[in-house]
């Protein structure tokens, strides 16, 4: 009788062949292949992820079914890329919903696929229908060979008569077929952003989630590293590098099935959020892009960062302003007179622009604290009389540019704009009403609350065509879950305030192409991809403590470019010199936060020439090649160099942390230079009157002795710091 029921299902199968032609769709980068199958029951199956197979001829005898059944028996169980719901698949889905007659199930079939060209790659495009409900997906696989990322999203659309439930909503799925799997989170907090750790993931399910809808990634980031028999490590290893373009909830689901094989699923979070889609209607899920390295995750984010300077950051390939903030130095104390002495110690530092921080907003509820005021953007008249034409006016005399703090999604109940629309805020209309920082959010998902936020920097910028540069913040989670907007629809509320929060991005973007805006959420707890289209930069951490800057930039490295993460001096860890201080922010893109009355003659002599230094080399710092040399997770110091395209320059950077007594120092191996060139090494960011320490400073060397040998830069002082240049002979 098995026998029987084997021997029909083989027959089925054969029957299927003939059906639907067996088709591979080979989705390749420089360095990998994704394979996928048209498998003969018409659905499609993962058939390979990995380095790029060298024969064509290869590729027809890939497998489709991963599990055969213990009994022998054929199963269309297997890696099924979009996989399906309420069917033989017993793992977590890409896709579900409930139809309209009350049916849970969905099972794609392929369709069609086609190619088009896209600035810088390929894009595949790949239609699934449910044979049994009108029900289509679209798969969309953006592949950047050179840079080796592809970015994938999907797009879910029906033709049945009423609304569908939509439950489970995936970008995409990978499949992974290795002995152990370890992976690295990046774990956050106010104040600890980015913080690295690794396990290794057994059978079930691990989650990396957040429900805290925006300042979505206060407590966990959207991306992570994948260590395939081992963990990730920096030179070496196969690994995968994702992250989903979603500021908003997200979910990467890592699940290890009965027999070992591991699925990764990013996606929106589905808590609480079960979505109504009308007929037609197209759900877009986020971006997940990602690299699959061979070398490391050092390669992984060289490759991330080059090709999220080239396609995906607002202004990618542009340059930085360096900048003076004022809210570590002055908070909500400051008036008219005291912001323009502040704009000429930002020109006599040497930075092009000043930064206007909080509290400049609100008259009948004046922004003093912050308590009042968030949603009245009319300059405070008792702080600043000529408002801020006066103050762009102060900033031309002063000779820098002028830039202002705002966060638009958020009203403070103590605002003109909430007593005009208390039914603008998200709200529990039945509950005690719970405030984050005193706060709530505007429902995003409201086309009236979007035009007014759309309106906060329009109006600015219509009545002040000069403002040179935006912060946006976003300090408070959601809280009190109820959207007075959506009604009986409360399971849109997640996604479709986040919607409407692109929208304004967009808007702006559209408007005003050219404006640099920083990212900002209460420090860092929002960095992706998706808001970097239209975001120059982001705020990493309101921790400025260098020592604890060492590793939250180390974290964020892994995935943005040091272009994109801004990091400021400030008066953090006054136990640590300014030349430290200061030698940190300057891996990144750089600026202050400090008044000038903070330092003495030779630190303000030092921050200038350090200013000049980094203007002189930010080309190399900001759009170079990364090379992360020594990881402050493995030992007492850290350094990090970058690397011009033509490798005629480079910045290396040594940092000594707490050294141990007597501790054995090891010398610096660098990395990407041309071994064949002759390199002059100097040590840069003196304090004056200081001569470099550095053993070989002033000396030649071949890049092949650099990146062999090494420099011994590191000392055994606590919390020092070197920044040495190395220019091609
Ligand atoms: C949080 C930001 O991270 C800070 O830099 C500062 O802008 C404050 N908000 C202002 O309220």
């Amino acid at each position: 009788m098995k026998k029987l029921t084997v021997l029909l299902l083989i027959m089925l199968c054969a029957m299927q062949v003939k059906a639907t032609e067996q088709k591979f769709i080979r989705i390749s980068t420089d360095a990998t292949d994704l394979i996928l199958q048209v498998a003969p029951n018409g659905r499609l199956y993962q058939s390979y992820y990995g380095s790029k197979l060298m024969n064509e001829v290869d590729i027809k005898n890939l497998p489709y079914y991963v599990h055969a059944g213990s009994d022998g028996s054929v199963t269309p169980r297997g890696w099924e890329v979009y996989a399906g719901s309420g069917a033989e698949d017993y793992f977590e889905p890409a896709i579900a919903i409930t139809h309209n007659d009350g049916n849970p199930s969905t099972i794609l079939r392929y369709v069609s696929s086609e190619r088009k060209e896209i600035t810088g790659g390929t894009e595949t495009i790949i239609l699934l229908r449910d044979d049994k409900y009108p029900v289509d997906v679209t798969l969309h696989y953006a592949t950047y060979p050179k840079e080796n990322i592809i970015k994938t999203w999907s797009e879910i659309k029906h033709q049945e008569k009423k609304p569908v439930t939509l439950w489970r909503y995936a970008s995409t799925i990978l499949y992974f077929n290795n002995a152990n799997y370890f992976l690295t989170e990046f774990s956050s907090d106010w104040a600890r952003e980015a913080q690295m750790s690794t396990q290794q993931l057994q059978f079930g399910k691990k989650i990396l989630d957040t429900k805290l809808g925006s300042r979505a990634a206060m407590h966990v980031q959207p991306f992570f590293q994948l260590g395939l028999e081992q963990p990730a490590q920096e030179q070496q290893g196969n690994v995968l590098v994702g992250t989903i373009g979603w500021t908003g909830n997200f979910r990467f689901t890592f699940e290890i099935d009965n027999v070992g094989n591991l699925r990764v699923i990013p996606a929106i979070n589905p808590y609480a959020s079960t979505y109504e889609l009308k007929p037609n209607e197209v759900f877009t899920t986020p971006e997940f892009i990602f690299t699959l390295s061979n070398q490391g995750t050092g390669k992984a984010s060289r490759n991330l960062h080059t090709w999220a300077r080239k396609y995906q950051i607002n202004n990618g390939q542009g340059d930085r302003l360096t900048l003076l903030n004022n809210w570590e130095n002055t908070y909500f104390d400051f008036n008219q007179e005291l912001l323009g002495n502040l704009m000429k110690e930002a020109k006599h530092l040497g930075v092009d622009m000043f930064l206007l921080d909080d509290g400049w907003f609100g008259n009948k509820h004046p922004r003093n604290d912050d308590h009042a005021g968030l949603g009245d953007w009319e300059a405070m008249r008792s702080k600043l009389p000529g408002g801020i034409p006066a103050l762009i006016q102060l900033s031309k005399e002063a000779g820098v540019k002028f830039g202002i703090w705002i966060e638009p999604e958020m009203v403070n109940p103590k605002s003109d704009l909430f007593e005009a629309h208390p039914e603008w805020a998200i709200r529990l209309p039945n509950r005690e009403t719970y405030y984050y920082r005193n706060q709530l959010v505007l429902d995003m998902s409201n086309p009236k609350v979007q035009d007014y936020v759309f309106n906060v920097v329009d109006k600015i910028m219509t009545e002040n065509p000069e403002m040179a540069y935006f912060k946006w913040d976003c300090n408070s989670p959601i809280t009190n879950i109820y959207s007075p907007y959506l009604e009986n629809k409360q399971g849109q509320l997640y996604i479709d305030h986040v919607r409407g929060v692109y929208n304004v991005f967009n808007r702006v973007k559209a408007k005003y192409p050219n404006l640099p805006i920083m990212l900002c959420s209460g420090g860092g707890a929002r960095c992706d991809y998706e808001a970097l289209k239209y975001f120059t930069e982001f705020w990493c951490s309101d921790n400025t403590d260098p020592i604890e800057r060492i590793y939250i930039q180390w974290g964020f490295s892994q995935i943005f470019p040091s272009k994109a993460m801004c990091a400021h001096v400030t008066s953090w860890n006054k136990n640590t010199s300014v030349k430290f201080r200061t030698d940190i922010a300057s891996m990144c893109k750089l600026g202050f936060d400090l008044g000038l009355k903070d330092l003495n003659a030779d630190e303000l002599t030092y921050c200038q020439d350090a200013v000049a230094n980094w203007k002189r080399l930010k080309k190399v710092i900001l759009d170079g090649e990364q090379y992360r040399l020594v990881s402050p997770y493995d030992c007492n110091h850290m350094s990090i160099m970058y690397v011009a395209p033509d490798k005629n320059k480079s910045v290396l950077f040594a940092y000594d942390i707490h050294p141990r007594f007597q501790e054995k120092l090891l010398p610096i191996k660098l990395q990407g230079l041309n071994p064949e060139q002759m390199y002059k090494v100097e040590e840069i960011n003196l304090m004056p009157g200081v001569a470099s320490t550095l053993d070989v400073n002033g000396k030649i060397f071949s890049g092949d002795y650099l990146m062999k040998v090494g420099l011994n830069a590191f000392t055994t002082t606590n919390a020092n710091s070197r920044v040495i240049e190395i220019t091609a002979q």
